[in-house]
């Protein structure tokens, strides 16, 4: 079968293999690649309320975070057992009460918070320690640790509410962490602290997971939610925030909702520098796999405000945006164009800046009569590549297209095509571009049209 994308597989099959389409599979595996070796020797913390455990999923949620730790990720576990609380506590017919969604602990519910923590954390480390089901060798076997890395301090009266056993993180300790994942051990917590005075605190879990995750400095914070990630009003997955829009969702969330304490835990981790959070669904098989292996993931990603270096242009920062632009041109990457041009055309410019410093550009040429925009002069001064300006000015401006209500985004290129393949931009033809644009396309100049749906 001809197949001219992929030439080199095909001469590869021996004349004999009935050769079939490529398996779904290939692609995507070889699209995980890059991951897989990004998060090598990284530190993810999970987060998972107790009624994950009781999910039907559960057992395959086991088996994705195992191969996590078999893929070299360091992983720490945070669970809660809010329900298995809940049920010890209607068995003993005492009765659960809240202040702004935070248990109140008394001394008579305090054995029962432990039972039911105990109860959830043995169910969690025996599933952990299950041999995958279709092994057929012998399975890795990934040893799960705990310890009191935990120090707590009483939460004390709020509004005039004695919170009682109910308690607070004071302390966590990082470097006992660290040596347990140094060895390769999955690192499981529990919602249970205890003070120097050598009482014993119920947590809450979203503060535990914070905590831990800003002193391992964790590259990611992962909750698990009811629902698939934090929802627009029309139901569909908001699929990236920047901290400043995510916390302003989580203000409006209903009070004690996954949202309002999880999405605000992520904000509070991302700007203490934890890399990226991630809100995602508990009952999608897999979901942490493809969140994790695949470029837009199925939740929501969280990562810290780009809005300080990324802003709008202004005629004084005509300048600036030369300096970056002109070493370009003279390259021959970027068509030359007047400073007569910038000036007029500014408004359509957006830069990144680093430390108050123009480091970056791009612009946003909208067709709206053809749905279409053109993402144009997408430039990062040569001391600030790979560090992922490049990427934050395309979703800056794919953003403020979407704004105006656009749906498809080109670039024309001659050199960086590649750059643009790797984030979603498919090959088109000069006919796909809005009419306005073909009777301005240079075709002397040759260059390859790509197009993104949004
Ligand atoms: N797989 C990548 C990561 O884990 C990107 C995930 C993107 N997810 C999203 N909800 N937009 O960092």
């Amino acid at each position: 079968m001809p197949d001219d994308t992929a030439p080199n597989l095909v001469a590869a099959t021996p004349a004999h293999t009935p050769h079939t389409e490529l398996s779904a599979f290939v692609p995507s595996f070889r699209a995980s690649a890059p991951y897989i070796n990004a998060f090598r020797g990284q530190t993810f913390v999970v987060v998972f309320g107790g009624e994950v455990v009781a999910d039907e999923t559960f057992p395959n949620f086991i088996a994705d975070l195992n191969l996590l730790a078999s893929l070299g990720i360091r992983l720490v576990l945070v669970h809660g057992s809010r329900p298995q609380i809940e049920k010890l506590l209607a068995q003993r017919e005492m009765e659960s009460r809240y202040h702004k969604g935070v248990r109140i602990t008394d001394e008579a519910q305090l054995g029962s918070v432990i039972g039911a923590t105990a109860r959830a954390r043995a169910r969690i480390e025996a599933a952990l320690s299950m041999a995958p089901r279709t092994a057929s060798v012998a399975p890795i076997h990934n040893r799960v640790t705990s310890g009191n890395f935990i120090v707590a301090k009483p939460i004390g009266v709020v509004d005039g509410v004695d919170m009682k056993y109910s308690g607070e993180v004071r302390r966590i300790d990082g470097n006992a962490i660290n040596d347990c994942l140094k060895d390769g051990d999955i690192v499981l917590m529990s919602t249970l602290g205890y003070s120097t005075s050598g009482d014993t605190f119920n947590l809450t879990v979203e503060e535990v997971a914070t905590q831990t995750a800003i002193a391992l400095k964790a590259s990611k914070l992962i909750f698990l939610l009811d629902t698939p990630g934090v929802l627009n009003a029309d139901g569909s997955v908001i699929s990236t925030l920047y901290t400043r829009e995510a916390s302003e969702i989580a203000t409006k969330a209903p009070q004690a909702s996954d949202v309002q304490l999880y999405l605000s835990a992520a904000v509070r981790a991302c700007q203490k520098g934890v890399g990226r959070a991630h809100l995602i669904g508990r009952k999608l098989d897999g979901a942490i796999l493809q969140e994790l292996f695949t470029r837009d993931g199925v939740g929501t990603m969280i990562s810290v405000d780009s809005l300080d270096n990324l802003r709008p242009a202004t005629i004084d920062d005509v300048g600036a945006l030369l300096s970056i632009i002109e070493p370009l041109e003279r390259q021959g990457i970027l068509v030359p164009r007047a400073r007569a041009t910038f000036e007029r055309e500014i408004e359509r410019f957006f830069l990144a800046e680093h430390d108050g410093q123009v480091v970056g550009c791009a612009a946003l040429y909208p067709f709206p009569e053809a749905g279409k925009a053109e993402l144009a002069c997408l430039a990062v001064s040569a001391d600030y590549r790979r560090e992922g300006y490049g990427e934050r000015l395309m979703k800056a401006i794919e953003k403020a297209a979407k704004q105006q209500g656009i749906n498809t985004l080109f670039v024309l290129t001659t050199r960086t095509a590649h750059w643009f393949i790797e984030r979603g931009f498919k090959p088109a033809t000069v006919a796909d571009l809005p009419e306005k644009k073909q009777a301005l396309y240079n075709f002397e100049r040759n260059s390859q049209v790509y197009v993104k749906a949004l």
